[in-house]
Parts: C-alpha cells; structure tokens; sequence
C-alpha cells in the first residue's frame, strides 16, 4: 500500500503534476488612460510554479526609466507619469516550465489646470463683476466647467443675471449684496479635476466706508491656498 503510493507520487512529480505549473496571466489592464504628473500601477497578474519571473517592456524596449519600478505583485509601477510614457507595455512572465506574455496600450494625457488666481473683487452693488477662469486641458478629453457660490452650484438657467462665457469667465451682471462670497472655477475631465476659488464682496453705495475693510480672511485665495482651506 505505502509503496504504491510512493510509487504514484514519484510518477505524477516526474510528469509536473504535483509542483510544476506554467506561467499564466491572468489580468493585464486594458485601454488604460492617466493624467501626466500622476503615479500609476500597471498590473500583470500572474499565476504558476514555481512563481514566475516578471518583465515588462515599453514599446519594445526593455531598458526603462528610474520611475518605472516592477513591484513584488509583478505590477509595473510608473511615478511622475510623463506624456512620453504612452505606447505599447508588454508583460512577460516566465518560469523553467515555460513563458507567456500579453500587451496593452498605455495612455498619459495632459491634467487639466486652471491656469490664473481667481480675483477678489469689491463692487457697487448693480454694478458687474467678472471671474475669469483659464483652464488647460488634454483636448482629447471633454472638458466640463463648472462655478459654485459658497460651494453650491450655479444654475445658469434659474439664474439670468449669471453668465458663462465660452472662455469659462463667469459675469455676476448686476450685483446685489447677497452675491458676496466664495466663488469657485471647478474644471474636469473623465480623468482629472481641479478648483481655484476668488471672493466677491457686495456694496451698497450708503455704505462706502466697508469698502476699506474687506476682511482678510474672505479675498485673497490663490489656487494653492483653496486646496488648504476647507471650502471645497
Ligand atoms: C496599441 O495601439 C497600436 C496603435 O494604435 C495598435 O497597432 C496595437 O495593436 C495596440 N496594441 C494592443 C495590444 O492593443
């Protein structure tokens, strides 16, 4: 009895059956899209054994920049993602049973950034005020922008006396005093989305002298000083 069972287990381990496995993949991403600037991970999910050996190459090159890194999980982890860093990945994996690979395509666009610091504006009230909004973005994407007043949306269609313009400004037509307050471009794309915010303050003429002490907490934001504060 025992020797017959040594006999089969010598058998099945000579032919692979116990041990040995061939190197498969078993999930590589596909149509993958990020924003330059980024991290990102590439994954090659593999199985067999002994575990297979991973490499990856870009369009056909094997050598790969100090930010490409292959992580323990075979992953191929990409930092400070670059335009140039588009193209072709391949996956190999291989063991002394055999060897497999598959490929996808990899595309780095460009982030979408608003460009200029929102104003801080003190008008008359019935007078317009102007926030522009100068966005940059991947024009392979479709950009959508937004603008909120102390942080909720604006309805432009509820709204006559708020106009966007087709350069994304956003024009108060005649302000009253209940427009005071945090104004916020908001711009996005299917991969990326970024907010800078300005401030308004209201007049009425009878009260001139407020227009000299515009409280330093309300004007001011610069794009870096929004992401800090809490109003977003
Ligand atoms: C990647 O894109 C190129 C060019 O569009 C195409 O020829 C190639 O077949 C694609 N590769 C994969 C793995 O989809």
């Amino acid at each position: 009895m025992t020797a017959h069972f040594i006999a089969l287990y010598l058998l099945a381990s000579s032919i692979g059956l116990c041990t040995s496995k061939m190197p498969q993949i078993k999930e590589i991403p596909t149509d993958l899209e990020a924003v330059d600037g980024r991290d990102a991970s590439l994954i090659c999910k593999t199985t067999g054994v002994p575990h297979p050996k991973i490499t990856w190459t870009h369009n056909g090159k094997i050598s790969l920049p100090k930010r490409f890194r292959v992580l323990n999980s075979g992953s191929l982890h990409i930092s400070n993602l670059q335009l140039e860093d588009s193209g072709e990945y391949t996956c190999y994996a291989e063991n002394e049973f055999g060897s497999t690979m598959r490929s996808f395509n990899f595309t780095v666009r460009r982030h979408t950034e608003i460009m200029n610091d929102l104003e801080r504006l003190a008008v008359i009230a019935g007078t317009k005020a102007t926030f522009h909004c100068k966005v940059t973005h991947d024009k392979n994407l479709a950009l959508r922008v937004f603008w909120l007043h102390n942080r909720k949306s604006i309805n432009f269609d509820e709204e006559p006396r708020f106009i966007k313009t087709s350069d994304h400004s956003l024009i108060i037509t005649k302000t009253t005093k209940m427009d005071s307050g945090i104004y916020t471009c908001h711009a996005e794309t299917s991969l990326d989305e970024t907010a800078a915010s300005g401030a308004l303050i209201v007049q009425d003429v009878t009260e001139p002298s407020q227009l000299k002490n515009i409280p330093k907490e309300v004007i001011g934001y610069s794009k870096e000083n929004w992401k800090k504060r809490e109003y977003y």
